[in-house]
């Protein structure tokens, strides 16, 4: 009968001390956080950490639409020196100072209904996207068909965030611009429905790298800019 008991409590320590150290400590953690005020001297720049909030409305669609299946929110610790996972994933990109991303921490994540730190690298990460997104009208076409951008890409068409229809009238202002092998056929266009609008919102939101309080002007940005 020992034995058995001790079995019991060595199940409910090998289920319990990891649900405890990794979901109900770092929930608790992130209950209290609050936004941090940036140092002037310090940090060199005014206001809250994290500056902007992200789109609620655009986060659910992305929920929703499983997008957080195939891409991340979450750039990795540079440990021993191994790099790797973040260059090209923040403001490192053209028209952007060449700093390197940071990895995520914490408050990144900070007035957002959830963390959508995702499941699979399939797609890249996008918790930077903001800085490196091309215009609205790219990123419609994107969503509308991936293959017209990037002819390997196994991101799925997102087409029924659009409404396909006969052009009445003069064309929609902000119809997709197709190239003509992917055109629509004749005399159709394709307009981006609410949640197309809310969603790319919510990706030209995520900027992620915004210098955290206290780490020193690291990141070169000012959240100011853009
Ligand atoms: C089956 C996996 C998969 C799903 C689901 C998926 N994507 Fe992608 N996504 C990819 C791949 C692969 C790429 C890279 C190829 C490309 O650019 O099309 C990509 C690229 C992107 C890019 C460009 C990223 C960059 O750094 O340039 C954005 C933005 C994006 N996806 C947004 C979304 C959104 C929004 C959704 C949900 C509506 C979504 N993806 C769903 C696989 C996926």
């Amino acid at each position: 009968m020992t034995n058995f008991r001790t079995f019991i409590l060595g199940l409910a320590a090998a289920f319990g001390l990891p649900w405890l150290c990794l979901i109900v400590l770092p929930a608790m953690q992130y209950e209290q956080l609050t936004p941090v005020a940036y140092d002037k001297d310090k940090d060199g720049l005014e206001g809250y950490f994290p500056p902007a909030p992200i789109n609620g409305q655009g986060q659910l669609v992305y929920i929703s639409e499983g997008c957080n299946q195939c891409h991340t929110q979450m750039i990795r610790p540079v440990q021993l020196g191994l790099d790797g996972w973040y260059k090209g994933w923040g403001q490192d990109q053209e028209a952007r100072p060449a700093a390197p991303a940071r990895a995520s921490v914490l408050a990144d994540y900070l007035g957002e209904k959830y963390a959508l730190l995702g499941i699979q690298r399939i797609g890249p990460d996008l918790a930077n996207f903001g800085w490196r997104a091309p215009k609205v009208d790219a990123l419609y076409q994107h969503l509308f068909s991936p293959r017209s951008v990037h002819d390997w890409s196994t991101m799925p068409a997102y087409t029924h965030l659009f409404n396909v229809k006969k052009i009445q009238g003069p064309p929609s202002e902000n119809a997709v611009k197709l190239p003509k092998k992917f055109a629509l056929p004749e005399g159709y266009e394709a307009t981006p429905t609410k949640e197309a609008e809310a969603l790319v919102q919510y990706l030209l939101s995520l900027k992620k790298d915004y210098p955290v309080p206290g780490q020193g002007a690291a990141v070169a940005a000012s959240p100011a800019k853009k």
